[in-house]
């Protein structure tokens, strides 16, 4: 008999104090790998997907003439953005090292990211857009370059800022694909959302049911990332709070810049408005920020300067933070206090 799952009801709940440094990293290890415990159940148990037996490769085939070159171009260079993966795990499990709970997130995270090359690949060679020789060349050239994050992003190779990276990144890329499944379904000549017969039968038609089902990916990555930024902004207000502002302030997708089909992708991304500045803010950052709590940027950067400010030793219990950005300290009267009054 399977034990029964420990939800976070269960959870080991907030220590309490004295809130030393030590403490508050023993605090959030211990919910990162709660959430880590969560992620990892829904992940393999709900959202489990095998991109060789999964997707719908016939309606590709019978679909793919419709596609065109902007979108093919697209799907292309997002091919050539996740099959970093193996860089962005590597590099990652270097960063989070001797932290187990993040250690195996990267693993589970990095297992989900490895079939999503693979989804662009059946969905270009099935299309009939590009030939196998043409893919297996085009990996090629992609592998030949190695991606860092201290490299391509400086200062967010902290495992803190890998994981505020990774909240907007997935964030963005949950968009794109979006985006991108749309342009698919009008190429295809149908609407942007799935028919009553897709409905129905579970799923959209050929390369659209792929970006749908990634996208899902995408967006659950998004979920987790956001959560453990959410636990250490409780433990580490201030490091939190201005990694974030630094993140957002100079977030660009990884690898765009050292793809092989580079400007061509550049040049796609030009011609059909996929993802804009515009779209960004709309999109990605303004929903980013409005589930950490904060009605805009602006509050976000009150928050920073407040909570540099924060007397030591306060710990979550004692701190809230409004949605403009204040810091609002609950003061238990102690004992002596009241002895006192
Ligand atoms: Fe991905
Ligand atoms: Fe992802």
């Amino acid at each position: 008999m399977i034990n029964e799952p420990l939800n976070s009801a269960q959870a080991p709940l907030q220590l309490n104090g004295p809130w030393t440094r030590e403490a508050r990293e023993r605090a959030v290890a211990d919910e990162v790998k709660q959430a880590y415990i969560e992620y990892f159940r829904k992940a393999v148990k709900i959202r489990n997907w095998i991109p060789w037996d999964d997707l719908p490769l016939k309606e590709m085939e019978s679909n793919g003439h419709l596609l065109s070159e902007d979108t093919i171009t697209l799907i292309q260079s997002f091919l050539g953005v996740e099959d970093y993966v193996g860089d962005y795990v590597l590099d990652g499990l270097n960063v989070v090292h001797g932290r187990r709970e993040r250690r195996n997130l990267q693993l589970q995270w990095g297992a989900e990211e490895a079939k999503h090359a693979e989804s662009w690949e059946l969905v270009l060679l099935h299309s009939g857009v590009r030939t196998q020789e043409q893919l297996t060349e085009y990996r090629d050239r992609v592998a030949d370059h190695r991606w860092t994050m201290g490299e391509n992003h400086p200062g967010f190779d902290t495992p803190l800022g890998l994981a505020a990276y990774a909240m907007v990144q997935e964030r963005a890329t949950y968009f794109n694909y979006d985006e991108l499944r749309k342009r698919i379904r009008a190429d295809y000549g149908l609407p942007e959302q799935a028919t009553p017969e897709e409905r129905q039968r579970g799923h959209q038609l050929g390369a659209a049911a792929a970006f749908k089902i990634v996208s899902t990916d995408e967006i659950a990555h998004h979920g987790m990332f956001l959560r453990i930024i959410d636990i250490h902004k409780r433990y580490f207000p201030y490091e939190t709070l201005d990694m974030v502002f630094r993140v957002l302030n100079g977030f660009n997708m990884p690898a765009l810049y050292i793809l092989p089909d580079a400007q061509e992708m550049k040049a796609a991304l030009e011609r059909t408005k996929l993802y804009t500045p515009l779209k960004h803010g709309r999109s990605v950052a303004n929903p980013v920020l409005d589930a950490l709590g904060f009605d805009n940027k602006r509050a976000l950067e009150r928050a920073v300067q407040e909570s540099k400010l924060l007397p030591t030793g306060l710990g979550p219990e004692a701190v809230s933070i409004s949605r403009s950005g204040e810091f609002v300290i609950a003061m238990e009267p102690s004992e002596h206090d009241m002895a006192a009054g």
